[in-house]
């Protein structure tokens, strides 16, 4: 590993106290530099679902590309004694960052990490691997900025990972680049959202019909659809319920 590199890592592994967590100081997330904004957009979030489910200590939850744990961290503030949570990301910095800053001090706070190929955040890895993890029966899929870098091969697959995971009626909860008149997919859109695109999978742009039949498709019911519902990305979110059978 060069010098940079070797820096770069020791820099995503530190941390600073915010309160009774902890946060990364090298962050990976858009526009949220600032601790109370980081936390906020996580907090957000959290009370933003109470309408979609209850979210209480047994609520089991699944945060799927769960990155340094921002979610987590703030239901760690909401829900102090949430008994089950399980974060699954790609990224093995992120994950042994999630692990020692979190999971140390809550072990409820289960992370995983699971070598499963993203262009952009592990282009090493094979493709479209099975989760098996010991705990299933989730209420709710957690998918934060996650469908924003796959294509649709793996968003297929991922979806049908979750709807295994989750109980029959379990919420899934995603977020994604969404627009109406687009083409089906499109990497890295020329001028979208007035931004430039850095490397592959930057903004993975869906249109709107053909992502919601996925789901469909996945075995879920909509239940509500944001459009560019997280203002700092541009992303809407997607809100479906899980139907129990899947279609053919
Ligand atoms: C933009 S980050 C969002 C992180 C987090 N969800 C949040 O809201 O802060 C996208 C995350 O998805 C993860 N990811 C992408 N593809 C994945 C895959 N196939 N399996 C697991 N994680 C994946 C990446 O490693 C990255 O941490």
């Amino acid at each position: 590993m060069s010098l940079i590199g070797a820096l770069k890592a020791v820099g995503q592994r530190r941390a600073r106290q915010y309160k009774n967590i902890y946060l990364p100081v090298k962050r990976s997330n858009e526009k949220l530099a600032d601790d109370n904004s980081y936390i906020n957009s996580a907090l957000e979030q959290i009370d933003s679902l109470q309408q979609y489910l209850e979210l209480n200590q047994t609520t089991r939850i699944i945060d799927f590309g769960c990155g340094q744990g921002r979610f987590a961290n703030g239901l760690i503030l909401r829900l102090p004694d949430l008994k089950h949570y399980t974060g699954v990301d790609t990224n093995d910095d992120a994950i042994k960052w999630c692990k020692r800053w979190i999971e140390n001090y809550y072990p409820n706070f289960q992370f995983h990490f699971i070598p499963a190929h993203n262009a952009r955040y592990n282009p090493s890895s094979p493709p479209r691997q099975q989760l098996t993890l010991k705990q299933k029966g989730f209420h709710l899929a957690f998918l934060n900025s996650v469908f924003s870098h796959m294509l649709i091969e793996d968003v297929k697959f991922y979806l049908g990972e979750m709807h295994k995971l989750l109980i029959p009626g379990g919420v899934i909860y995603a977020t994604a680049f969404v627009e109406e008149w687009v083409p089906e997919i499109e990497e890295n859109p020329d001028g979208y959202l007035n931004e430039d695109c850095v490397g592959p999978l930057h903004r993975v742009r869906y249109e709107k019909t053909y992502l919601l039949n996925l789901f469909e498709k996945a075995g879920f019911d909509l239940i509500d659809f944001e459009y560019r519902g997280i203002k700092r990305t541009g992303q809407s979110i997607i809100v479906a319920r899980g139907k129990g059978i899947k279609e053919s």
